[in-house]
């Protein structure tokens, strides 16, 4: 592997996260968490199962007493109570017990399910998180989020859940179209903007290679958002404070996402939301007219949304306050500072909130 990083909690070491461009490290991987002679269950989903189930089924040979599949329809409507029923299931069907394991191979659903589903069945068994996308190789795969929605609320039903390993094969990047790599790249940035200026301008300066998915820069790209990300949840694992700053541009794009019936990506949702928080941050004296307009224009090479059309901005706002992280006292919403530095503002009112939105509505007075 390229990089190993470990992912503490109290001081002891928790989990790794191993980085590198294919499959060979994770048998020996699985077989030194003692996995040898337990079986697995392979979540995923319908695309993934159909792209990677195989080869990472030949790739683990005969490490398991018994590895079988269980997969789900491909996409977010999948993403309930009624799935986590079906493939817990499966697991009671293999007579799966406490010493086995859940191998989650897919993007941020599939990663969000199966460690929701890995979390309570029996009170909990063990999962690892293989990401095939690059939004879940730098974001969803690390920090133990897990969950199902609920109705209109997203995530709403879920369960910390540590994996016992996050193994990154960053060659799943080259089967995901252009339009789902460039989704990832919204939540990339958003480690540049919250905590890491150095960070932001390596990404500007390194726009061909990502581009072109130049293996090398991509395993750097995913190293460095994952040790982000650990920083974060080693301070603050179950987000009682820092951690909420990960959800900057989550506020406005989680709504987007709901408003549109999921038919944008995730993080095409998170780059209109983090141009619509960036926005709000001018308005309130934090950033300047020119720091917005080029954090704003940072996400057009990545063939990223920064307005939208069609939009009823009064049902943006309506779901903004039911957003999981409105409910109780308020939204709190993350605002930047500066490049590099964001922090949590409780006291935004509906007005605020509702220039962010239109500030990304396209129409043609906004038009660029
Ligand atoms: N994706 C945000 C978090 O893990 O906290």
């Amino acid at each position: 592997m390229s990089y190993k990083i470990t992912v503490n909690m109290n001081k002891k070491p928790i989990y790794d996260i191993l980085i590198g461009s294919d499959l060979s490290g994770l048998k020996q991987a699985l077989a030194d968490l003692g996995y040898e002679g337990r079986r697995a269950a392979i979540v995923t989903d319908s695309n993934v199962e159909a792209l990677h189930a195989e080869s990472l089924k030949e790739t683990l040979g005969d490490l398991f007493s018994e590895l079988f599949v269980t997969s789900f329809p491909a996409g977010e409507e999948s993403k309930n109570m009624d799935t986590v029923l079906a493939v817990t299931r499966s697991f009671l069907e293999h007579r799966m017990d406490r010493h086995d394991v859940v191998l989650a191979l897919g993007g941020g659903v599939t990663g969000d399910l199966a460690g929701f589903c890995a979390a309570i069945y029996m009170r909990g068994i063990d999962v690892v998180q293989i990401p095939t996308t690059l939004l879940a190789m730098v974001d969803s795969s690390v920090g133990g989020k897990t969950g199902v929605d609920l109705d209109e609320y997203k995530n709403m039903l879920g369960a910390f859940k540590m994996p016992r390993l996050v193994y990154i094969n960053c060659s799943f990047l080259n089967s995901l179209d252009g339009r789902q790599f460039y989704a990832g790249m919204a939540e990339v940035m958003k480690y540049g903007l919250i905590m890491d200026a150095s960070f932001y301008e390596w990404i500007i300066s390194h726009l061909y290679e990502i581009h072109e998915r130049d293996a090398a820069v991509m395993e750097e790209l995913i190293e460095h958002c994952c040790i982000c990300k650990q920083r974060i949840v080693e301070r603050d694992p179950t987000e009682q404070g820092d951690r909420a700053l990960l959800n900057f541009g989550h506020t406005i794009g989680h709504a987007i996402e709901k408003h549109k019936n999921f038919s944008l990506l995730h993080g095409e949702c998170v780059a209109l939301g983090s141009v619509a928080a960036a926005f709000i941050s001018y308005k309130k004296g934090k950033l300047s007219k020119d720091e917005y307009y080029e954090i704003r224009d940072m996400f057009v090479p990545f063939n990223l949304p920064i307005s939208i059309e069609d939009i009823d901005a009064e049902e943006v706002l309506r779901l903004c306050h039911s957003d999981k992280k409105a409910s109780g006292s308020g939204i709190r919403f993350v605002l930047l500072k500066r490049v590099g530095k964001a922090c949590i503002d409780a006291t935004l009112t509906d007005e605020d909130i509702m220039e962010g939105i239109k500030e990304i509505e396209y129409c043609e007075d906004n038009e660029l």
